[in-house]
């Protein structure tokens, strides 16, 4: 495909030198396939199907849904002439780490100004993983104050971009490019359809935490007249995530490709083009429950090892978690049913070991969360021989699972049941 321009101004062809774009991903089309072994466990009929969209193989340093997003976003920003970026999340933002790499590579600023989530090993991997790519970190414990120290540190620094959390619109606000990424994406998959890669499916499952990446496919599916309906999985809470902003991500978004293009049909969404998924999130935004991470761990040994991708317990997992409940019913083993993968699965580990681990070089508040709780068996232990350990600094936070221990060899473990204590799942 020609990645000179994006399929979206293929097909519409004034948006080619009003919307702005620059290509960033580097492996598209992503490739779309059949997960036989989970459609085996799952007792899908011959017509019906579970597919995945390889998102997570987008790019080479960082794949998932946020490289989508950056074309359009990034592509404004440096048409605006800008030296830098902020931007919002939880402490362990992927949001935050992509665009300390993609700034990275553009040669601009990256301030990340992030509050505070549940802590996870993630969150510690995190943290030190913007430092290395070469963001500064700005902290504060709720979403207000660093909101209000991210628009100062703007009053000062006009030649930065505000990119609000997750490049989506926030309450109306903000621009929409983030979620044209999406649009895009939907047309890549109606081209897929009609090169007979996979069948159209009846169903997309797909996180929504900011909800840009749903509202743009959703857009997308209703502009290309698709069957498809989009099943968007709550793993955020509002106003980040809810019925309400996929709305307003979405006609944002195609008023803007509309004032720009007139040849693009006039449509809206609303509530009746999607399906928004609750009780998958748990309490509160980044929480690990139960549900997500069996899903995460059936799936990984059905189909992710083999293929080489993997979930989380934030976003795809508790996305994950909705999809097998839906193929678990019977009423629905005659449908295809596609699941995108937002999340990168490109090696970071080998980054976070030329970090060292060494959390004192980032801001003295941040270490807090080294020093409070401990999720690795050789952080526990502080073990002299962890180089030498397929459990350092690996991205599973469960070593036992790193190294495939028995049952037997788990219940001799000094720290297995400390460890298994410290990753607290809640039921949903
Ligand atoms: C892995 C993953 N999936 C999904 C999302 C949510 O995407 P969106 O903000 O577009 O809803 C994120 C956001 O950070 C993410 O990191």
């Amino acid at each position: 495909m020609d990645r000179e321009v994006p399929l979206l101004f293929q097909l519409y062809s004034k948006l080619r030198n009003s919307v702005p774009w620059i290509p960033l991903l580097t492996n598209i089309p992503t490739p779309i396939e059949k997960l036989e072994n989970l459609e085996k466990k799952y007792g899908m009929s011959p017509s019906g199907g579970v597919y995945i969209k390889r998102d997570d193989i987008n790019h080479g340093l960082y794949g998932g849904n946020k490289l989508r997003k950056f074309e359009f976003i990034f592509g404004k920003l440096l048409e605006e002439k800008k030296k830098g970026v902020i931007t919002f999340g939880g402490i362990g933002t992927n949001h935050g780490l992509a665009c300390a790499i993609v700034a990275r590579q553009l040669n601009l600023h990256c301030d990340l100004f992030l509050a505070y989530q549940p802590l996870t090993w993630h969150v510690q991997r995190s943290l030190l993983l913007y430092d290395y790519f070469g963001a500064h970190i700005h902290y504060a414990k709720s979403y207000t104050a660093i909101a209000l120290k991210a628009l100062f540190f703007r009053l000062i620094h006009p030649k930065y971009y505000f990119m609000l959390p997750g490049g989506s619109t926030l309450l109306g606000r903000g621009s929409p490019n983030g979620t044209l990424g999406f649009i895009n994406a939907a047309i890549e998959i109606e081209e897929q359809i009609k090169q007979k890669v996979f069948p159209e499916p009846e169903v997309i499952f797909i996180p929504c935490g900011s909800g840009g990446s749903a509202a743009g496919l959703i857009a997308g599916c209703k502009l290309l007249n698709l069957k498809t309906r989009v099943y968007a999985v709550e793993v955020s809470n509002p106003p980040f995530s809810s019925e309400e902003s996929i709305i307003q991500n979405s006609n944002k978004a195609l008023k803007y490709l509309r004032k720009r293009d007139k040849t693009i049909p006039q449509i809206t969404i609303n509530k009746e083009d999607f399906t928004y998924v609750k009780d998958y999130l748990g309490s509160d935004y980044g929480i690990k429950t139960r549900k997500g991470q069996t899903a995460i761990d059936l799936v990984m040994q059905l189909e992710g090892k083999e293929r080489g991708f993997k979930l989380e317990t934030t976003y795809s997992g508790k996305a994950m978690a909705a999809l097998l409940d839906y193929i678990g019913n019977n009423e629905n083993k005659e449908k295809n049913i596609l699941f995108w993968d937002t999340y990168n699965s490109a090696d970071l580990d080998r980054y976070l070991k030329e970090t060292h681990f060494y959390y004192k070089k980032l801001p003295r508040q941040l270490h807090q969360f080294y020093e409070k709780k401990h999720f690795q068996c050789w952080q526990y232990k502080n073990c002299p021989q962890k180089e030498e350990c397929s459990a350092y600094l690996n991205h599973d936070y469960r070593c036992w699972k790193v190294k495939q221990c028995t049952e037997l060899e788990r219940n001799k473990c000094s720290v297995y049941t400390k460890l298994d204590d410290a990753i607290i799942l809640e039921d949903t």
